[in-house]
């Protein structure tokens, strides 16, 4: 288990312990993370699950695919640290990260 603090779009922040394997919108979704709706449930079709990954952990987390890119790239509130949470593996790697919601379109 990895330690991982969700910042919802109130600054509400949530500190979870999220099982290695699943997805950040996975581990969103089953803490009851608000503003995570993840609407195709996991596809990469949907966006609701679109998050900012802070700091150095932007670089941990690896690249987003083409299908990923795209999504983002329909998104207004996209940024520099964007991603799609159901894009991305919990791994022991990412311990102590902050995930921070964006704000819903
Ligand atoms: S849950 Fe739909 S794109 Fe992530």
């Amino acid at each position: 288990m990895v330690n991982i603090t969700f910042v919802e779009t109130d600054g509400t922040e949530r500190n979870v312990e999220a099982e290695v394997g699943l997805s950040i919108m996975e581990v969103a979704t089953r803490n009851n993370v608000a503003g995570i709706i993840a609407e195709c449930g996991g596809q990469c079709s949907c966006a609701t699950c679109h998050v900012y990954i802070e700091g150095a952990f932007f670089d941990k987390v690896g690249e987003p695919v083409d299908d990923e890119e795209d999504m983002l790239d329909f998104s207004e509130n996209r940024k520099e640290n964007s991603r799609l949470g159901c894009q991305i593996e919990v791994t022991d790697d990412l311990d102590g990260m902050t995930v921070r919601v964006a704000e819903e379109e």
